[in-house]
């Protein structure tokens, strides 16, 4: 019986994911398991990295992997076009920074615009850039945390989809602090590719689109790992 006859609908194939790192690769590490159980239906089709030595590469086999050092390149612009080329080739469906140290250029961004997400170690827009947990400790803040966002060509000024957060502890250092935030990062990132991959999310102009609407602040991550919107508290 065909599936017409039937009235089951043929399952779309699940979306393809496309990963740039630079070091440990924890956050691809918990996509790489969160596929494996089942709790995200995606595929990774490539791990990019400008690291060759980078840790994160030898989570996924060895045809899963590109790799150059953009000192064998002329320019940014250079090494940021083969990158892209790489990742076209796989053709992703999102492309997603998870630990990629290197700032994109803007060509670079304007390719892959709207399926190009990024997990920041910080409470955007607070603490964009590097060293956000020992800023955010010299600031006294009383609490800090983890953002997923859309890539503009503005470093870390994309919209924000979603946050974590935690209190800083009167004992925080930056290591420790940055422990904390790492915890709290895969869950979010999980929880964010959920909504990507099942097609809920959507970047329109400067505006974050959830099930068509515009998300005009950044949904929460709540203890449980479910994502809410922060106005309604109602889980997505
Ligand atoms: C994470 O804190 C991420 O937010 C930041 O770099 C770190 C990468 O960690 N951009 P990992 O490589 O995923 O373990």
């Amino acid at each position: 019986m065909n599936a017409r006859v039937s009235g089951a609908q043929p399952s779309p194939l699940p979306d393809r994911i496309a990963v740039l790192v630079s070091g440990r690769g924890s956050n691809l590490q918990a996509i790489l398991d969160a596929i494996e159980d089942g709790s995200l239906r995606a595929r990774i089709v490539g791990v990019f990295s400008d690291k060759p030595d980078a840790p994160a590469l030898e989570r996924v086999e060895p045809a899963l992997r590109w790799s150059a050092s953009p000192k064998a390149f002329a320019s940014r612009e250079a090494f940021d076009a083969a990158l892209g080329d790489a990742i076209e080739a796989v053709r992703p469906d999102w492309v997603v920074c998870a630990g990629y140290l290197r700032i994109l250029c803007d060509a670079f961004v304007e390719r892959f615009r709207g399926r190009l997400l990024n997990i920041h170690p910080s409470l955007l827009p607070k603490y964009p850039g590097l060293r956000t947990h020992a800023r955010a400790i010299a600031d006294g803040e009383a609490e800090h945390g983890a953002s997923v966002h859309f890539v503009i060509t503005e470093l870390d000024a994309g919209t924000v989809v979603a946050q974590a957060r935690i209190p800083v502890l009167s004992g925080d250092d930056p290591d420790t602090l940055a422990g904390r935030v790492l915890r709290i990062e895969h869950p979010l990132l999980l929880a964010v590719l959920r909504l990507a991959v099942a097609g809920r999310l959507a970047e329109q102009g400067t505006t974050t689109t959830l099930d068509g609407h515009a998300l005009f602040t950044p949904l929460l991550l709540d203890s449980a790992g479910a994502l809410r919107a922060p106005d309604t508290d109602a889980p997505v």
